[in-house]
């Protein structure tokens, strides 16, 4: 891969057969691949994001809508997941472009927050706190889970609960 930084733009349905391959060569299984694809089938995705490079996607970011209420307030939430990008081009700031990118266009268009699932010491950067859905109700509790705020005191509360897209029901 070259120097010359990415693009990054909108997901176009055209997009999907490539983004598919994308996600196949970044995880072990296909699992993902096929997660992507039924969210945006089912219409699951406000934000998807692909990176592109001498016209060839090397990244792809999924925020899918994601239930979350806090104390019975519905608080409006996407769920980061996943992302990924192309083995040949990691580590060179792909992920956290696509990333932030994401945010931004989530926060622009009035979403209260995103949710992960992952790895502490990669998602902490991007000002994910795991302390901000502890009271979350949620199969994937623990340190993995975190949450990120666009509105200050979005998630504030004492008891809540999050159900992700119910393609998420499929995965492994
Ligand atoms: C995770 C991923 C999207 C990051 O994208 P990227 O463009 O390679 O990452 P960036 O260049 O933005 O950031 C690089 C940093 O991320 C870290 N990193 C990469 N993958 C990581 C992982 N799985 N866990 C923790 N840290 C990770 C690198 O060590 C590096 O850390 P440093 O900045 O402290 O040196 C990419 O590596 C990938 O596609 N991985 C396979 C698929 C996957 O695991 N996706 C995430 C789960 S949904």
């Amino acid at each position: 891969m070259g120097m010359k930084s990415a693009v990054i733009r909108p997901y176009v349905p055209s997009d999907s057969a490539a983004v598919k391959m994308l996600h196949t060569a970044a995880f072990p299984t296909p699992a993902e691949a096929t997660l992507v694809e039924q969210l945006h089938l089912g219409g699951h995705v406000p934000v998807s994001l692909v990176a592109e490079q001498d016209h060839k996607i090397i990244g792809h970011v999924v925020f899918s809508r994601l239930h979350v209420e806090v104390d019975g307030r519905f608080v409006s939430a996407l769920a980061l997941a996943p992302v990924s990008v192309d083995p040949r081009a990691q580590n060179l700031g792909v992920g956290a472009s696509l990333i932030k990118a994401g945010h931004a266009k989530a926060q622009a268009e009035g979403w209260e927050v995103a949710i992960v699932l992952g790895e502490p010491n990669y998602y902490n950067r991007f000002g994910y706190d795991s302390g901000l859905v502890e009271h979350l109700d949620s199969p994937y509790a623990g340190e993995y889970l975190m949450g990120l705020e666009f509105v200050h005191g979005a998630l504030a509360g004492h008891n809540g609960a999050m159900v992700y897209a119910p393609p998420f029901n499929n995965l492994g």
